[in-house]
């Protein structure tokens, strides 16, 4: 008896030592730096450059659906040009996430240099040196559209807003000290890329731009990772306009039995798109992807018919959350 109320008493020690030694580790690794070049990119005055960026942010790109409050939807899917004022919380297993201020105040990216806003995009590394939340898909975006997109910023009228700082739960803060690292471009980062009407650019739209591959392709909610098949669907998340009730993307490879492309003409995809948001709780970017041109939306489904059908149903779109 003696023994064993000895041993219990030892195995509690060491598990609550185990414990502090842990609470401490994550405590101290909250605010780790990391490194990655600036890229030598340069925002320009030239109205044709800031016009095709205003084009990209407000549509394929979609910063207006992630850096507007919820509150601002409605506009913001009728294609208004909107302050991108930040705020817009994420609210994910790890914590709430909040989007920055993208307008020239100081409480957005005023003080910020050209460089430290490209580094962001292309590296993942914000201009404090923190990984960056895999949120956004634009690593590889070309030298020519990083600066277009950074020009327009650059346009921006200054509008006062400090967004809340990102709050992270036990399990944030753990993933924060010992799995999160910036994600950097895959492979080499074009200069241009030649816009039109070819699968060459619906590629760059899916997988850089307009992040069809990263919501209609299964995750792990806690450190972004693929964990299914490239758009065979089954990416869980709950509405931000109703979080009771959670999404799931649909398969978009054309796979006879289970793909949602296999029987759309391109002609049905486009108008698919210009319909915009038909369900309510839905997650998808829809306002801004319904102000795609014909051209994009062209080359996007163009793409999407080159790309292998997997067999896989994802299940309902919407079901309640527990
Ligand atoms: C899916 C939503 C989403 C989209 C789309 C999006 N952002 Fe963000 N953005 C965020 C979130 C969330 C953060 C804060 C991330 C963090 O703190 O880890 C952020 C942070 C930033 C930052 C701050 C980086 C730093 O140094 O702190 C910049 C700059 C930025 N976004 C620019 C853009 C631009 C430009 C676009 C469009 C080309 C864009 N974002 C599209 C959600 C998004
Ligand atoms: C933020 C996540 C997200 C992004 C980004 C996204 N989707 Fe979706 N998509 C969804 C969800 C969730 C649904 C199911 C709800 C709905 O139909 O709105 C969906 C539905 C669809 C549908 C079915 C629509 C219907 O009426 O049957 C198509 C087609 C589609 N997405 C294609 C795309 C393409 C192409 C892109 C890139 C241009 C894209 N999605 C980007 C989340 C996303």
């Amino acid at each position: 008896m003696k023994a064993l109320k000895k041993i219990l008493k030892w195995t509690g020690i060491t598990v609550f030592l185990i414990l502090i030694i842990i609470t401490i580790a994550v405590a101290s690794r909250q605010n780790l730096k990391f490194d990655a070049p600036y890229p030598d990119i340069h925002a320009s005055k030239d109205t044709a450059v800031i016009a095709r960026g205003r084009d990209f942010v407000y549509g394929p790109a979609h910063c207006a659906y992630c850096h507007t409050t919820l509150d601002k939807l409605p506009q913001v899917e009728k294609g208004e040009i909107l302050p991108l004022t930040g705020g817009h919380a994420f609210i994910l297993p790890i914590g709430t996430l909040y989007s920055r201020n993208l307008t020239s105040d100081e409480t957005g990216i005023g003080k910020l240099s050209d460089g430290e806003i490209a580094r962001a995009l292309r590296f993942g590394v914000g201009h404090d040196g923190r990984a960056l939340f895999n949120l956004m898909p634009f690593n590889n975006l070309s030298d020519e559209d990083l600066t277009a997109v950074i020009s327009y910023l650059r346009t921006l009228e200054p509008v006062k807003n400090d967004v809340p700082k990102n709050e992270f739960n036990v399990m944030g803060k753990i993933v924060k000290a010992f799995m999160l690292k910036p994600v950097g471009p895959e492979g080499e980062v074009a200069k241009s890329v030649p816009v039109g009407p070819t699968v060459e650019y619906g590629k760059y739209l899916v997988m850089n731009v307009a992040n069809c591959r990263g919501c209609h392709t299964a995750r792990d909610l806690h450190t972004g990772e693929y964990i299914g098949p490239f758009y065979a669907g089954g990416f869980k998340l709950p509405s931000e306009i109703d979080p009771s009730i959670t999404l799931c993307t649909p398969n978009i490879t054309c796979d006879a039995k289970t793909g949602i492309l296999a029987n759309w003409s391109k002609e049905k995809f486009i108008e698919r798109f210009r319909q915009g948001r038909l369900i309510h709780e839905s997650i998808m970017p829809w306002g801004p992807f319904s102000h795609m041109s014909d051209d994009d939306l062209t080359a996007i489904y163009k793409f999407l018919r080159t790309v292998k059908p997997v067999e896989n149903d994802p299940g309902p779109r919407l079901s309640k959350t527990i």
